[in-house]
């Protein structure tokens, strides 16, 4: 199969075939970074762009060093150090950045759909590095990467994602992945957190917590999305915790061999006790690792794209 997107926008437009493609590719790339030189040459010559409208730690540090792994120029832009805080807008200051020759821009922004807004008017390759409550692409599958890695497969897992799944862009790109590749997936948190619209998506949603974790192979939790939350949808953060947070008394309830993920940031003694994020079945760290590698995956297939070439992945890592 070759890979034939200009963009990576949404897991929802992506195949299990695509899926796994980033991933197979990702697993060469993995390589690269275990050696003294961590360095490819596939995107030499290339200017990659992050701009970054919300605030974010992983995600613009980890599509930074893709680029700058693979040999591109690398340059980062935040909404408080730019012209927007004068009021240029979104598509100006893109349209700016496109014509000192950007090949690829990553944009995180707080509005669904601005991914896809700059893919319609500029010639770059779009990445979207987490748009609204809409997708976040690349923790998607950086997090079925680590699942794969973990456990050898992911259909037929059951999944549970706990937490705000309502204002997530986590959650949603997560059930597009893991339904796409035969997971079975669970949905668990406050009713007014993870409304029952999800199971259109071809999920189970449960608001048992004992229930949805005891036969869980995997759990992903999320924190509260406080910064798109418009009103208080549960009465404090100590009852969230105490009604939803994984503790250890519940952690006893799981599979011994159960993986615990977590996209970040987390907030300890909430969503997850601080024993449980730093416990051997947790992965969250092994996650950030794995980001690195899934990056350089979607930044290397479209770079095949706008002419540079469909090297092989190995070839490309050599
Ligand atoms: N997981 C994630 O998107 O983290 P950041 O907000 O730090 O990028």
């Amino acid at each position: 199969m070759k890979w034939t997107r200009k963009h990576l926008l949404t897991i929802e437009e992506l195949s299990a075939e695509e899926i796994t493609m980033v991933l197979d590719t990702a697993a060469s790339f993995k390589e690269v970074s275990t050696r003294t030189v961590k360095k490819a040459p596939a995107l030499r010559g290339k200017t990659v762009v992050s701009l970054f409208m919300e605030p974010s730690t992983r995600t613009r540090v980890s599509f930074e060093l893709a680029a700058k792994r693979l040999s591109a120029d690398t340059l980062s832009i935040t909404a408080q150090a730019s012209s927007i805080t004068k009021g240029e807008t979104l598509k100006d200051t893109a349209r700016n950045i496109e014509a000192m020759n950007t090949d690829f821009v990553i944009l995180r922004h707080s509005t669904a759909g601005a991914p896809k807004f700059l893919a319609e008017r500029l010639n770059a390759s779009i990445l979207n590095a987490g748009d609204g409550a809409h997708e976040h692409p690349t923790q998607a599958l950086l997090d079925v990467f680590t699942i794969r890695e973990k456990l050898g497969r992911v259909a037929g897992l059951n999944v549970t994602i706990l937490g705000d799944i309502l204002f997530s862009r986590v959650a949603r790109s997560n059930i597009w992945a893991l339904t796409k590749l035969g997971a079975n997936v669970t949905l668990c948190g406050p009713t007014t957190l993870v409304p029952r619209v999800f199971e259109q998506m071809g999920v189970k949603v449960c608001y048992n917590l004992d229930e949805a974790l005891k036969d869980a192979d995997v759990i992903n939790l999320l924190r509260i999305q406080h910064e798109r939350q418009r009103k208080s949808l549960f009465p404090s953060i100590r009852e969230y915790a105490s009604l939803f947070g994984l503790n250890q008394e519940r952690f006893k309830l799981t599979k011994p061999e159960v993986v615990i993920m977590h996209p970040g940031p987390i907030n300890r003694g909430v969503e997850i006790a601080s024993e449980i994020a730093d416990c051997p079945r947790s992965v969250i760290l092994e996650q950030v690792t794995n980001g690195l590698a899934v990056r350089m995956a979607a930044l290397f297939l479209l770079n095949g794209v706008q002419g540079g070439g469909a090297v092989p992945a190995v070839e490309a890592a050599a």
